[in-house]
């Protein structure tokens, strides 16, 4: 088991759990993968007690789904919970019926069911899966894992290297804080922020990197609510070459600033370079991760990654526009919300309903209509955070860009599918609609989603 775990940390190359790769058509291959969501016992550190999570395979985290672009990613998934679930592939343009979301595009998995997930994998880059029912809960419990499509002949994996990270809430003894589940401070405020950090499901985990030459690092913020901000050893300045699975126009950062559901590849020229990762959101930085060059691999041989965005920034002469505000929360300015079409006081909806957030004045659910788009055209979500608060913004089933100001002062339009917003910050996200579907679009601070700020976007 041990060694086990310590191969996830390492190199996934080494590690990719076994797949029946089926070769029919040369360009079709079908990837098949099983997952089981089950109850489960982890140990994050040597100093701690093992504890209870609720895991798929009994990893933590999930095992890493690996699959060339162009393949099928085929998933027979079980449900040994005693609720129902369902899996989100968080990034993945996917087909709305297997874009796992209970109550809108299939029905929940219940305990003791099965479902098979089934789909082309049509982009390339770094993408995660997740439960999608009762997130809030299932995901803080552990109940993710990371899904990686690699570029057409892509040798350059032996340097690539998986970071998903989490931070988790224990209690005094070590163990999954149980208790702070569901508390109404944390869906009103930041969301239920974590008190301990793991890298791959270990706290400080040594990282093997090659002695030298490039590397790749794939970072996934898998939290409920912290946004995380990372940096290399001595400032080190990352290249940034994707976000969100799709290549960007590479940029330079000595702050690699995360929110909950985001991705982000950085490119190191030299991993000899490499020592520490430091969490650096709160005023007590310290060490993520520690990087330690021990593998001999083949030569680094300097092969492009992609930088072809998956699709350029449309035109918006013509293009629908759907306005969104956002408001409620802890210190807001909403007082009122209709919930299931009754027109309702927020404190009262807050404490008998747990709900809390509203989208154009409505309690969020996947029953509201945000706006309907033809397939074909380009939409424009005009969103506007009238909160206090961050929210990070999450539309399933394509991406749009977005002139992002989540990189310092100079604006850039970037393609993502979760975007970091602001208190008070407006942005217009910007898509082509051509992945036809009910798509929902929610706050990936998964308390936030929970208590109201979800609704659904209809590409018909
Ligand atoms: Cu990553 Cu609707 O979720
Ligand atoms: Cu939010």
């Amino acid at each position: 088991m041990l060694s086990r775990r310590k191969f996830l940390g390492a190199s996934f190359s080494v590690c990719a759990l076994p797949s029946l790769s089926v070769t029919g058509d040369i360009n079709k291959s079908i990837k098949r993968y099983k997952l089981v969501a089950d109850q489960s016992h982890h140990t994050f550190s040597d100093d701690l007690p093992s504890t209870n999570l609720w895991l798929y395979n009994n990893h933590c985290p999930g095992p890493l789904i690996t699959a060339n672009k162009g393949d099928v990613l085929e998933v027979f998934f079980t449900n040994k919970l005693d609720q129902p679930t369902s899996i989100h592939w968080h990034g993945i343009r996917n087909l709305n019926k297997m874009d796992g979301v209970p109550g809108l595009t299939q029905k929940a998995v219940e305990p003791g069911e099965s479902f098979t997930y089934r789909f082309p994998l049509n982009d390339s880059g770094s993408f995660w899966y997740h439960a999608h029912n009762r997130a809030w809960e299932q995901v803080s419990r552990g109940l993710y894992g990371a899904l990686l499509v690699l570029e057409e002949q892509n040798w350059m994996n032996v340097r690539d290297r998986v970071l998903l990270i989490d931070d988790w809430r224990i209690d005094q003894d070590g163990l999954f804080d149980q208790a702070s589940l569901g508390n109404l401070h944390d869906w009103s405020h930041r969301g239920r922020l974590g008190n301990f950090l793991t890298v791959n499901g270990k706290s400080g985990p040594k990282i093997d990197l090659p002695f030298n030459g490039s590397v790749r690092l794939r970072f996934i913020n898998s939290a409920n609510a912290r946004v995380m901000v990372f940096k290399l050893n001595d400032g080190l300045p990352a290249k940034i070459i994707s976000l969100d699975g799709s290549p960007c126009t590479p940029f330079f950062t000595d702050r690699l600033t995360l929110a909950p559901g985001q991705r982000m590849d950085a490119m190191i020229a030299d991993c000899s370079q490499l020592d520490n990762l430091w969490e650096i959101s709160t005023r007590q930085e310290f060490i993520a991760a520690r990087f330690s060059p021990v593998m001999t691999v083949p030569v680094d041989r300097g092969k492009k990654y992609s930088s072809d965005f998956w699709y350029p920034l449309p035109s918006r002469i013509n293009a629908k526009i759907i306005d969104i505000d956002m408001r409620g929360g802890a210190m807001g300015n909403l007082n009122y919300a209709v919930f299931q079409g009754e027109k309702r006081d927020l404190r009262d909806l807050a404490i008998n309903e747990k709900k809390i957030w509203a989208l154009n004045g409505k309690i969020g659910s996947y029953g509201l209509n945000l706006g309907t788009i033809s397939l074909g055209e380009v939409a424009i979500l005009r969103v506007l955070n009238d909160t206090a608060w961050d929210h990070v913004m999450h539309l399933h089933g394509q991406h749009f860009w977005v002139k992002s100001k989540e990189f310092g002062d100079d604006a850039k339009y970037v393609l993502r599918d979760t975007y970091l917003m602001k208190p008070k910050e407006k942005a217009d996200l910007i898509f082509s609609a051509d992945n036809p579907g009910l798509w929902l679009f929610h706050c990936h601070t998964l308390e936030h989603h929970a208590a109201g700020m979800a609704g659904v976007i209809s590409v018909i």
